[in-house]
């Protein structure tokens, strides 16, 4: 019922004051795409997807890639230990491998400090974190430190596995999820000392595995999606001198309360996204047993989140998905289902994510043929550039 209520307002909106704001130069999408064995770059003209390069090594995972204007961009290999750097061709805008060294094993996401002469790699794999110094002119990776993430992990799971390393908005520290340890850790960047200097505790068998940061005034928040439980957390950020803290102030279901999923059991809440207007949030509801998964959408207001809608991901498994660099649309990786890559519209007014893919790749055409018979292999990663 909200959903009708506010789209009659947003037509109703759009009749009386049409959109004067300029169309982007160009109105396509350039893509970075990962699968099993596969980093692929791509196009989104605005009414469908293009596979434009690749470049397949056997073996690899390359489940998360950060980019850096204007041509290079880093990997992961989830599957070993390897971070490699790549190039973008400024005319094919293919990707061209230039160097890789060895960190920690089971990477899974990047995140530059910023001036981005420095790299984090949160290590769900082997519970690490790496610190790169990628300050060179070339972009190469040099080994700056290896962290052991501190404390006990929760008994259930035997191992820490942090998921991401998000910088937080004053630019000084890594928020770090960790998914097997049921705790945030705090990595502290100052003086480049990269120290854990606080760890907030979760409920056992939460599993935190992303999050994202909201900025209301003077008051910064974190949202954070635990796959375990599928629950969405909102912490508020406390400064101190020398100190980052989180205060929990709302726990909800990372599906509201309106669509729970089939299977509780499986469910798995995947990645969450945080809209520049720092009022939408978007998580994904992951292994849901219903027919398809889903993108639900939370909007902030007040110090809290509350469930807006949720739209079917296309297909099962939506470990990731991104927003374009203009915000008018949402891309998402499944890896199973229909739709391997689907596009959808977002309502920038209202945040509203339009129910039908504008476009969408089946999985027959982005799964390395060598992984084609097992299940699950479609693309883990997907980013505008
Ligand atoms: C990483 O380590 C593996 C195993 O020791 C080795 O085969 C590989 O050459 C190393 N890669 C780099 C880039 O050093
Ligand atoms: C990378 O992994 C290889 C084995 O796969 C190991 O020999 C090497 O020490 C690892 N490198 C680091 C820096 O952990
Ligand atoms: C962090 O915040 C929590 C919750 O408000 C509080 O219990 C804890 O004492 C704080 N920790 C530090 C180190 O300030
Ligand atoms: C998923 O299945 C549950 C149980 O059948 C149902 O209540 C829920 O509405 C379904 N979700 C969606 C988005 O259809
Ligand atoms: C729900 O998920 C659990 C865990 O994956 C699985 O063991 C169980 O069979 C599923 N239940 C149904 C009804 O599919
Ligand atoms: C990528 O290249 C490999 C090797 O040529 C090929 O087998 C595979 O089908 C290509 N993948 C896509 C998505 O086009």
């Amino acid at each position: 019922m909200f959903r009708t209520l506010t789209t009659l307002l947003a037509i109703g909106t759009a009749v009386a004051m049409p959109s004067v704001k300029p169309r982007q130069s160009s109105s396509i999408h350039k893509l970075l795409i990962g699968t099993p064995f596969q980093i692929l770059t791509g196009t989104f003209d605005g009414s469908k997807f293009a596979i434009t390069g690749n470049h397949t090594a056997a073996g690899t995972a390359p489940s998360w890639m950060l980019y850096k204007s204007p041509a290079l961009f880093y990997a992961v290999n989830e599957n070993a230990n390897d971070t490699s750097l790549f190039t973008l061709d400024c005319g094919t805008g293919n990707p061209t491998f230039k160097s890789a060294a060895n960190g920690s094993s089971g990477v899974v996401f990047l995140e530059f400090n910023s001036d981005k002469t420095r790299m984090v790699g949160a290590a769900y794999g082997s519970g690490m974190i790496d610190v790169w110094d990628v300050s060179a002119q070339d972009g190469s990776l040099k080994l700056l430190k290896n962290i052991v993430v501190p404390g006990e992990p929760n008994p259930a799971q035997g191992a820490h596995h942090p998921h991401q390393a998000l910088l937080d908005p004053t630019g000084r520290y890594f928020v770090i999820p960790d998914l097997g340890g049921d705790s945030v850790h705090v990595l502290d960047s100052k003086d480049d000392k990269y120290e854990i200097t606080n760890t907030i505790s979760l409920p056992v068998g939460s599993g935190p595995r992303h999050g994202g940061f909201i900025t209301d005034g003077d008051t910064h928040y974190y949202a954070l999606a635990t796959e375990l439980s599928s629950e969405l957390y909102l912490f508020e950020l406390k400064y101190d001198d020398d100190k980052l803290n989180l205060t929990q102030v709302q726990k909800q279901s990372t599906y509201g309360a309106a669509f729970p999923p089939a299977n509780a059991t499986s469910a798995a809440a995947g990645e969450l996204v945080v809209a520049s207007n720092n009022r939408d949030v978007y998580v994904s509801n992951r292994l849901s047993g219903n027919e398809t998964d889903s993108i639900a959408h939370f909007t902030y207001s007040g110090a809290k989140l509350d469930f807006y809608d949720s739209v079917s991901s296309g297909g099962i498994l939506p470990r990731m998905f991104s927003l374009s660099t203009d915000e008018k649309l949402v891309f998402v990786a499944n890896q199973a289902g229909d739709a391997a890559l689907a596009a959808f519209k977002r309502t920038e007014d209202s945040g509203e994510l339009d129910p039908t893919p504008v476009a969408t790749l089946p999985q027959e055409s982005l799964v390395a043929p060598a992984l084609a018979a097992t299940p699950s292999m479609g693309p883990q990663f997907v980013l505008e550039i």
